[in-house]
């Protein structure tokens, strides 16, 4: 008999983590190089520090879900001092958790085609206000 905390493990296993940024850098320079220059995205942490005087720790790991790459995901961000390389909202908010890609360049294990909902996990008024975050400190940014 196979024991069910050994399958539990297999499926964990099997399941691709967030690699990073910086990992897609050498296969995809262009879209890297224009990721880091222009999308907020890629100092989306920095958002966080700028505004975060006065907020307690628990509304700051609030802001993770949107701000920072996987969190509380699989292989997502935890904190800065152990997924440094996940900080900031990364290509893997929209193209899904690269490793498996990175690995074997097969496109398979990305997602190349996004629709609408993909951005609404973050990019959604009602939520953005339903964190009432809004009223706090953001003072008109979402
Ligand atoms: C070692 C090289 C390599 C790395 C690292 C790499 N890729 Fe790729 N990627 C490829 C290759 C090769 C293709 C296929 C290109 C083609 O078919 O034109 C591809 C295709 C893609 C596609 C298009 C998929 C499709 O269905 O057409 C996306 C999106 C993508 N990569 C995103 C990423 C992201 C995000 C990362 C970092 C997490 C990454 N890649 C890291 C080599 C790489
Ligand atoms: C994991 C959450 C998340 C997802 C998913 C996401 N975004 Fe964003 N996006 C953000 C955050 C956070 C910012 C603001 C970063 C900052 O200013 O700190 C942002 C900023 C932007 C901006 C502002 C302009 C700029 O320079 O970056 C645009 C446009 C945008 N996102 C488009 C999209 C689109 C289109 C999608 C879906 C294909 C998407 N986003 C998916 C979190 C997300
Ligand atoms: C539900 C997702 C979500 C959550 C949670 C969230 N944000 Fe955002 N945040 C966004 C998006 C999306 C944008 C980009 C809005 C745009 O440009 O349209 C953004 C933008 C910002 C900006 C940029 C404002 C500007 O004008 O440059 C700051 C600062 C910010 N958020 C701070 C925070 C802080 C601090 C928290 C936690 C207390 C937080 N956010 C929680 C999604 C979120
Ligand atoms: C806000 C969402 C978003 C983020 C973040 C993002 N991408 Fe994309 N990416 C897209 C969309 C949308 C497409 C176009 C897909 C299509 O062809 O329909 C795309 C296409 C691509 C392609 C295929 C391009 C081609 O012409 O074949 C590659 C490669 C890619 N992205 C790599 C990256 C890398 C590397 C990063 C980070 C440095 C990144 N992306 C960040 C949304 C995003």
């Amino acid at each position: 008999m196979i024991h069910p905390g050994h399958i539990q493990a297999e499926a964990k296993k099997s399941r691709p983590v967030y690699v990073g940024s910086d990992a897609c850098q050498k296969c995809h320079e262009k879209e890297y190089d224009s990721f880091m220059k222009y999308a907020k995205k890629s100092k989306s942490y920095e958002s966080i520090e700028r505004v975060k005087k006065g907020l307690t720790a628990e509304e700051i790991r609030g802001c993770y879900a949107c701000h920072t790459t996987g969190y509380g995901k699989p292989g997502g961000f935890v904190s800065v001092e152990k997924t440094p390389h996940l900080k900031n909202a990364g290509c893997e908010v929209c193209h899904g958790p690269g490793e498996l890609h990175v690995k074997t360049m097969n496109p398979q294990y990305i997602k190349r085609r996004l629709s609408i909902e993909d951005c609404e996990v973050c990019h959604i008024e009602e939520r953005v206000r339903a964190f009432r975050y809004k009223p706090l400190i953001h003072g008109g940014a979402h």
